[in-house]
């Protein structure tokens, strides 16, 4: 698999957007009533991912002015670190020692307490899916309740600046992230495909705590919503998950519209301010064992 370089920074945003179909901004919207298919092999990255919507019951705008009375409850439980503790029978704890991390930032010199419970590993108490840790397949909590109602009030925050927000693509189960993926290798190669969409088991999408904004392809980058996201997601719980020129910590090109629920407002910006991508600040790879 490429790495990134400084070099290359610019090339992986030409060469995301070159395979990225841009779809109006109203197919996210009107995703319930689109009857696509995933079967046909595209280079459409964002016409593929925005199809999740209708296999995986994920969220439109339309979710925020009815989670009450539909889209929150109709999540199953949400799974935490908090909930999954009580009922936990296979725990391991691995802490590092801080005086072996004497070289790496200061936000990563701290020891980091490691937890896998049920096949979910968490650092921090923060659920973790990349490519080194992985989710069971059975894993299939849809989007978490917390972060929709976290996201419809940021949506609402966003609205007054004159902004509009979406949930593009927000819970993807384990077989639908495979359908996604499988095609992106048949249409663009395993290396490449592995540089900006999640194997099976391995997306932060089966969390339910990840969301696509609005247009997942870099026609997203550098527009009014773009940079209000980034602005203030952090206010709202949420960090931009792969920034540009991170791809060797995170294992993924820049995505601009994809933002992870941590669910403490400082500690999102605490990450912010370090400056480093969530494995670096945890301390942690992700990379694919083979
Ligand atoms: N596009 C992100 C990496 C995913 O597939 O989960
Ligand atoms: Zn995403």
């Amino acid at each position: 698999m490429n790495g990134e370089s400084k070099t290359n920074t610019n090339n992986t945003h030409k060469s995301k957007a070159s395979h990225s179909k841009h779809l109006p901004v109203l197919v996210c919207t009107l995703l319930a009533a689109a009857a696509l298919t995933v079967g046909a092999v595209s280079r459409a990255r964002s016409g593929s991912d925005t199809q999740k919507a209708i296999t995986d019951g994920s969220s439109s705008s339309s979710l925020c002015a009815s989670q009450d009375s539909s889209g929150a409850k109709e999540q199953e439980p949400v799974t935490t670190s908090a909930t999954t503790a009580a009922e936990n029978t296979q725990t391991e704890i691995k802490t590092r020692p801080s005086h072996l991390e004497a070289a790496k930032p200061a936000a990563v010199t701290a020891a980091h307490k490691t937890e896998v419970k049920n096949g979910i590993t968490y650092v921090d108490g923060i659920l973790i899916a990349n490519k080194t840790y992985s989710l069971p397949q059975s894993y299939a909590p849809g989007l978490d309740a917390q972060a929709q109602a976290a996201f419809c009030n940021m949506q609402q925050a966003a609205a007054a600046d004159g902004i509009e927000l979406w949930i593009c693509s927000g819970y993807r189960s384990y077989s639908y992230q495979k359908k996604l993926y499988d095609n992106y290798v048949i249409a663009d190669g395993k290396e490449e495909a592995d540089r900006y969409s999640a194997r099976p088991g391995h997306s932060e999408h089966q969390t339910g705590l990840a969301i696509d904004v609005n247009e997942p392809s870099d026609e997203f980058n550098d527009t009014p919503a773009a940079r209000w996201l980034a602005a203030h997601c952090n206010e709202y719980g949420f960090i931009i998950r792969y920034k540009p020129g991170k791809e060797s910590s995170t294992g993924y090109m820049a995505e601009s519209w994809h933002i992870r629920y941590l669910g403490d407002p400082e500690l999102c910006k605490k990450i912010e301010a370090s400056g480093l991508s969530l494995e670096e600040y945890l301390g942690i790879t992700s990379k694919y064992r083979n």
